[in-house]
């Protein structure tokens, strides 16, 4: 008799694996892998009813509307022109960064552009909800608030409100009837996203989740919601800072280059249209180790401070901490600092950050950084009005 296969997967990041595992040898987490039964025989496999016909690409007409501008023109601009009927846009980010928020302002100006707008609420009720709208000072007529969990009846939902765009808070609390397992688990979230996923491209439906993000900040639960939906986006703030910065991590019908900045402020999120100055921190000339560097966001410039503190260490191993900057990439650089312009690191505690919670991805900072650590170290001040930028390479 054949033996029932059971595997167990990471709820964290999707890892499969065959016997039980204490943690995770994909994302390193600790308890997160659960058995999964095999779904039972005859559920999946064989494709009974008959698919849809081809067509001519060519023959293929877009209609004007395929997007519904948001009015939020951060919103838009990572969008890649605003939402699209039919795509499916997963939107990340930790708790508390503001998603819902952000959600709730996209729907009340959608509302009051005429749209119809379901949104879906699994974290908070009505009235929690209600209380939030009234503090953006979001509402309008076309709001369709719905507390439920259940994808059956969100599905049977939709059919009876007949919505223009429909808002998920949050994939995470999701359950549905074919799936097993807890709310969360990858199971459920993922069975769940595909049939929301489904509704949504067959009613040609703006669909958005919300999706939280783990400390490590990958998308919780499921990584492999990533590749189920149309567009990824991240929502990032730094604890203790009012901006918040959104990206595209994934866009199938925009560019992935572009940010929208925002405020969170006493009366909701304010969009920050010209952000070019923000991270540049008090702009305070004269102090050493501070140089401003110039990124390149989409079709935007922001000007941000890096900040490099050297000083005397008073551990046997000194320490090399960076915030904001990749810390390998900082330790490359001070090594080079090091070898090729003759400062010695040596006994200094070195000190990284990037002003303002901003993160710094792209090697073009490289120059900036080096700058910063040699303007620190010697204690030199850079002159103000200076910026650079370039990669640096190990020779
Ligand atoms: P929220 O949208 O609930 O976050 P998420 O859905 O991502 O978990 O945002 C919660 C935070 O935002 C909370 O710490 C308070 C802050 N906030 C404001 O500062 N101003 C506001 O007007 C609102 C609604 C929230
Ligand atoms: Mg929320």
């Amino acid at each position: 008799m054949a033996k029932k296969r059971v595997t167990y997967v990471c709820l964290e990041c999707g890892y499969t694996s065959p016997g039980w595992l204490g943690k995770c040898p994909s994302c390193g987490t600790w308890g997160s892998l659960s058995e999964q039964s095999p779904p039972p025989a005859g559920e999946s496999g064989k494709r009974t009813s008959k698919g849809a016909d081809p067509v001519k690409l060519s023959e293929i007409s877009v209609p004007s509307d395929a997007r519904i501008e948001t009015g939020i023109g951060e919103f838009d601009r990572v969008a890649g022109g605003g939402l699209v009927r039919g795509g499916c846009v997963l939107l990340a980010g930790s708790p508390g960064v503001g998603k819902s928020t952000l959600l709730l302002q996209v729907a009340s100006r959608l509302a009051e552009r005429g749209e119809r707008v379901l949104y879906v609420s699994g974290e908070e009720s009505a009235f929690q909800v209600k209380l939030r709208a009234e503090r953006l000072g979001a509402g309008g007529d076309e709001i369709y608030l719905l507390p439920e969990t259940s994808v059956e009846s969100i599905l049977s939902v939709i059919e009876e409100v007949s919505p223009s765009v429909v808002i998920v808070d949050s994939v995470q609390t999701l359950s549905t009837e074919t799936a097993q397992g807890l709310p969360g688990s990858v199971s459920q979230v993922r069975e769940s996203t595909a049939l929301l996923v489904d509704e949504a491209k067959r009613r040609n439906l703006p669909l958005i989740l919300v999706g939280h993000v783990t400390k490590e900040g990958v998308i919780a639960g499921p990584k492999l919601l990533e590749h189920m939906v149309d567009a990824v986006f991240q929502f990032d703030g730094e604890k203790g800072h009012p901006y918040r910065v959104l990206r595209a991590a994934k866009n199938r019908f925009g560019s992935v280059s572009e940010v929208g900045v925002f405020e969170m402020t006493g009366s909701g999120l304010a969009e920050v249209s010209d952000p070019s100055g923000i991270f540049a921190g008090s702009g305070a000339g004269g102090v050493p180790g501070m140089v401003v560097y110039p990124a390149l966001q989409g079709m935007r410039t922001l000007l941000v401070e890096v900040q490099a503190l050297v000083s005397r260490s008073y551990l046997p191993v000194p320490r090399r901490v960076s915030v904001g900057v990749d810390l390998s990439r900082s330790q490359i650089l001070s090594t080079i600092v090091e070898k090729y312009c003759g400062v010695s690191l040596a006994g200094c505690d070195l000190f990284l950050n990037v002003a303002g919670g901003w993160k710094i991805a792209d090697t073009g900072a490289d120059l900036a950084l080096v700058s910063a650590i040699l303007s620190g170290a010697l204690d030199v001040p850079v002159p103000s009005g200076f910026t650079c930028f370039g990669e640096v390479g190990l020779g």
